[in-house]
């Protein structure tokens, strides 16, 4: 079973998201024991629910607030997300960039359980952590203070992502040797926290993720999933991720 997560990021109107979403429809078979989510940006999520072949696609949102109601503007909840998207991202590091804290993360990550929205929960480190040999550090602080208000049972219904932030947009992934570490420390991380069973948690490779790369990546041992970026905005690309990810499945 193997999770493909596109998030468009800042990008796409409705219109065009419409647009993207009819060309991945083409081009796209569904197959048992791929999942193909979309996170697309809020704007778009009401009108793609009403359009996407729902036996292919699920919807995620890239973000969400960690209260359900309230005086936040321009905040969008889980609670206002359920039922609408399947999948959330929390943590991804662009928006750590902009401020997002350890513990804030951990509050949006219990927001998303406590809204039957699974969390896609991202950490990975910069370039001058690995620099500094600080990747598993900061790998095991991120995931400690932000899986803290799961129990040992949520840990089966989140995803984690390993997106090192330098090859984020780098046009090529790390590779097996940088990134097959950086699973293990995620896996056995979880497991001192939460117990032997929580070891088999979710965890996908995200940062310039293209068709080409695929295989390599998905035979990482651990590697169940994969998040593009840039490539799930071309429909071609995107098609070539999920055939070759079908492929393996
Ligand atoms: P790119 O695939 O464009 O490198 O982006 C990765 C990413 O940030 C996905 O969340």
């Amino acid at each position: 079973m193997s999770l493909i997560v596109g998030n468009w990021k800042m990008n796409l109107n409705p219109h065009d998201a419409s647009v993207l979403v009819h060309r991945l429809n083409e081009k796209i078979e569904a197959k048992e024991g791929t999942e193909i989510v979309l996170c697309a940006p809020f704007i778009d999520l009401y009108p793609l629910s009403k359009e996407i072949n729902h036996k292919k696609f699920k919807l995620g949102a890239q973000n969400l607030h960690p209260n359900d109601h309230g005086a936040f503007t321009g905040e969008i909840s889980g609670a206002m997300l359920k039922g609408l998207v399947q999948y959330s991202l929390v943590g991804h590091s662009e928006r750590r960039a902009m401020g997002e804290t350890d513990v804030f993360i951990a509050k949006k990550v219990a927001a998303a359980l406590r809204n039957d929205i699974t969390p896609v929960l991202c950490v990975g480190e910069l370039l001058d952590d690995r620099h500094h040999n600080l990747t598993k550090k900061v790998i095991v602080d991120q995931l400690t203070t932000n899986l803290s208000q799961l129990t040992a049972e949520d840990i089966s219904k989140i995803v984690i992502a390993y997106e090192p932030v330098w090859a984020i947009g780098a046009g090529t992934p790390a590779t097996p040797e940088q990134i097959a570490p950086q699973i293990r420390t995620i896996r056995s991380t979880v497991e001192e926290l939460y117990g032997e069973e929580a070891a088999n948690v979710r965890v996908i490779y995200g940062a310039s993720v293209a068709g080409e790369f695929v295989k390599t990546i998905m035979n990482i041992e651990g590697v169940e999933g994969l998040l593009p970026g840039g490539a799930s905005l071309n429909y071609e690309e995107f098609a070539k991720i999920v055939s070759a990810v079908q492929e393996l499945d």
